[in-house]
């Protein structure tokens, strides 16, 4: 249960570093769309801050943030019901984040699998940056008092820390001032695999494009992608015991539950049985289906970028009225003079 004392407010964030994947959209984006009809404050961020930990050009980190709010608007968040901001524009999260260094502990951040995962061998050539990343994480929610943070499954070790950090801080100053967010992991699809390898995430910086499914695919680079997806020789299975140990197959009937909104128990009851030559044109005609409509209007936005930067200042103005106050009111706890 959720601490009354807290406004129930959702945040969350996606990087502005690439164009965005199927994986983003089921993963996260649906999850936003729904949660700004139930009873929260919803704020959505592309993190361009995060995003700068890699090396990105800045003609491209301009582009992508703006492509990345229009992907945000033509998948269903709407500027009406939410906060839509970049990270940059709202100062606050970065000033809190500063603050949370000093909470944060280096064998804590050492133990992220993430940065393990991005630093590889290269530890010592990576940025500072990529290393205290997930305090800079933890301050973009912490710093509008959000309780719940909407993602995909890799970022559940992130969010422990976030709670970990807001936990170090309210013990070491002696308040009950940040709240213990929760993780909001849910739906068929919370960990979209990569096409060609089921043992990998899908992610926007590998680099085999038909590895995944790029929201501004066109339905025949969808349906080629589907097609060459990497599986085994069997038939679907009617249980989701029967895939087991098929990881290939478990991604592709997770991606079409995810798509059309139903169980993996029911769309196995439905294609159980059938071969891979029937199901993959049939996944890919759902695909096509529901991804077209999101990939037009993204088009659409973005032959207007003056608008979304209209919003996305606009968004910036209503995000500081909820996080000044929180942030004055943690320079009063530690002791900053102002
Ligand atoms: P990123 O693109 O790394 O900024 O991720 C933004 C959001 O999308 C986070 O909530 C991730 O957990 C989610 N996400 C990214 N890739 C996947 C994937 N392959 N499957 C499910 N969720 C994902
Ligand atoms: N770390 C997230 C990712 O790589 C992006 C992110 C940054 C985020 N700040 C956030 C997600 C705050 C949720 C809440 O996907």
């Amino acid at each position: 249960m959720s601490d009354p004392k807290f406004t129930p407010r959702v945040f969350s964030g996606i990087q502005p570093s690439g164009g965005l994947t199927l994986g983003n959209y089921l993963g996260a984006i649906k999850r936003f769309v729904t949660m700004q009809d139930e009873a929260f404050e919803t704020v959505y961020c592309m993190v361009d801050m995060h995003a700068m930990t890699v090396w990105q050009d800045p003609k491209d980190l301009a582009h992508n943030t703006r492509e990345l709010a229009a992907g945000f608007i033509a998948s269903g968040v709407s500027p009406e019901k939410s906060i839509l901001i970049n990270q940059s524009q709202v100062p606050e999260h970065a000033q809190l984040g500063w603050i949370f260094n000093c909470v944060a502990r280096m064998g804590w951040m050492g133990r992220m699998t993430q940065f393990k995962d991005k630093a590889g061998k290269n530890t010592e050539n990576v940025s500072l940056g990529l290393f205290a990343y997930p305090a800079l994480m933890a301050a973009d929610i912490l710093v509008y008092h959000a309780t719940h943070v909407p993602v995909g499954e890799d970022q559940k070790q992130h969010l422990e820390l976030t709670r970990d950090i807001a936990a170090k801080f309210n013990h070491d100053y002696g308040v009950d001032f940040f709240p213990m967010t929760e993780p909001v992991i849910e739906g068929a699809a919370t960990r979209v695999m990569s096409l060609r390898d089921g043992s990998k995430k899908m992610s926007k910086s590998d680099p085999s494009d038909a590895s995944r499914i790029n929201m501004t695919d066109d339905a025949d680079a969808i349906a080629k992608k589907i097609r060459k997806a990497k599986t085994d020789p069997d038939a679907l299975p009617s249980e989701v015991d029967g895939l087991k140990d098929r990881p290939e197959a478990r991604n592709l009937v997770n991606i079409y539950a995810g798509l059309n909104e139903q169980s993996v128990e029911e769309v196995l009851r439905d294609v159980g049985g059938q071969q891979f030559g029937t199901f993959k044109p049939a996944l890919a005609e759902l695909a096509v289906a529901k991804l077209s409509p999101i990939s037009t209007e993204m088009a659409r936005l973005m032959a207007d970028p003056a608008e979304i930067d209209r919003i996305l200042a606009r968004g910036a103005g209503q995000a500081r009225e909820i996080a000044t106050p929180i942030l004055k009111k943690t320079y009063e706890i530690v002791g900053m003079v102002g």
